[in-house]
């Protein structure tokens, strides 16, 4: 029996008209990805990697998917994607053989502190909007080290803390303050120094985020069923959590950013 989450993706993207045999990546793209700006923010980050058909990438705490399935379809290579959702996991694998690619992702259950694969794997290891669920960042940061290769590259799109000003919660990752271990930007190039990374490049994403969130908020007002695929993924209160994170991010409490660091 497929998960709730699945189908309940399937009959969003069947009331705006399509069938089940005519969805595609598409049309999957605007339930699965779970991070501010969702598909447009992926397509930028990867745009300028090179990968090919050989190339392995890992995808850690891959949600439902849609990043890997971008890159699977952009360079025909194979991705790999753990999370600690088993749901989200078969949400994950159900999606992919749903738009034919199934044979290039391969999703499994998994904790990104513990990474269920052999030492210097990977070409690619990426990230979006995960550690600031995890407690043990030297777990984490030297979990990914070991699953590069030498020379691989980690790809990061997180939030972070900006000051110590208290948050309103919930936010997407989190209901209360106790399960929410956010860093600085500061502390995460630290870390990734000490584990010998080089820092390629990085970028304050805030504003684009604040833009995004404004727009999408105010969308939201006039339509709510645009918050369907959010209230998939973070359930009943998705508006409140969305809100409480643009907040903070306008207030200056947190702030986005990406980066490339090679190993
Ligand atoms: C905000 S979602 C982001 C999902 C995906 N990266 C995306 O951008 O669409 C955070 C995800 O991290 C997963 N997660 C949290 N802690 C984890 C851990 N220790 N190991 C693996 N996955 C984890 C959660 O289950 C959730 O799917």
């Amino acid at each position: 029996m497929k998960s709730n989450q699945y189908q309940a993706i399937l009959d969003a993207i069947e009331k705006m008209g399509i069938s089940k045999a005519d969805i595609t990546r598409k049309h999957t793209s605007a339930f699965d990805e779970f991070h501010v700006r969702g598909r447009a923010v992926s397509e930028e980050l990867f745009s300028n990697i090179e990968l090919n058909k050989e190339s392995l990438v890992l995808d850690l705490g891959c949600g439902l998917g849609g990043t890997c399935r971008m890159i699977a379809d952009k360079y025909d290579c194979m991705i790999h994607g753990i999370d600690y959702s088993d749901q989200h996991i078969e949400t994950a694998n159900s999606l992919s053989n749903l738009v034919g690619l199934g044979k290039q992702t391969c999703f499994k259950q998994g904790d990104a502190t513990k990474i269920p694969y052999p030492t210097k794997q990977f070409d690619l290891v990426i990230t979006q909007h995960v550690q600031m669920c995890i407690a043990d960042k030297a777990k984490f940061y030297s979990e990914v080290k070991r699953v590069l290769k030498k020379g691989g590259l980690f790809i990061y799109y997180d939030v972070f803390k900006k000051n110590d000003d208290s948050l309103n919660y919930p936010l997407p990752w989190v209901d209360d303050e106790i399960n929410n271990h956010l860093i600085s930007s500061d502390q995460l190039k630290e870390q990734l120094h000490s584990l010998g990374f080089k820092k390629i490049s990085s970028q304050d994403q805030t504003q684009k985020g604040i833009d995004f969130l404004n727009s999408f908020l105010a969308k939201a007002e006039d339509k709510p069923a645009i918050l369907t695929g959010q209230k998939i993924l973070m359930g009943d209160n998705a508006l409140d959590k969305i809100t409480n994170l643009y907040q903070a991010l306008k207030s200056g409490i947190v702030g986005l950013e990406s980066g490339v660091f090679e190993l």
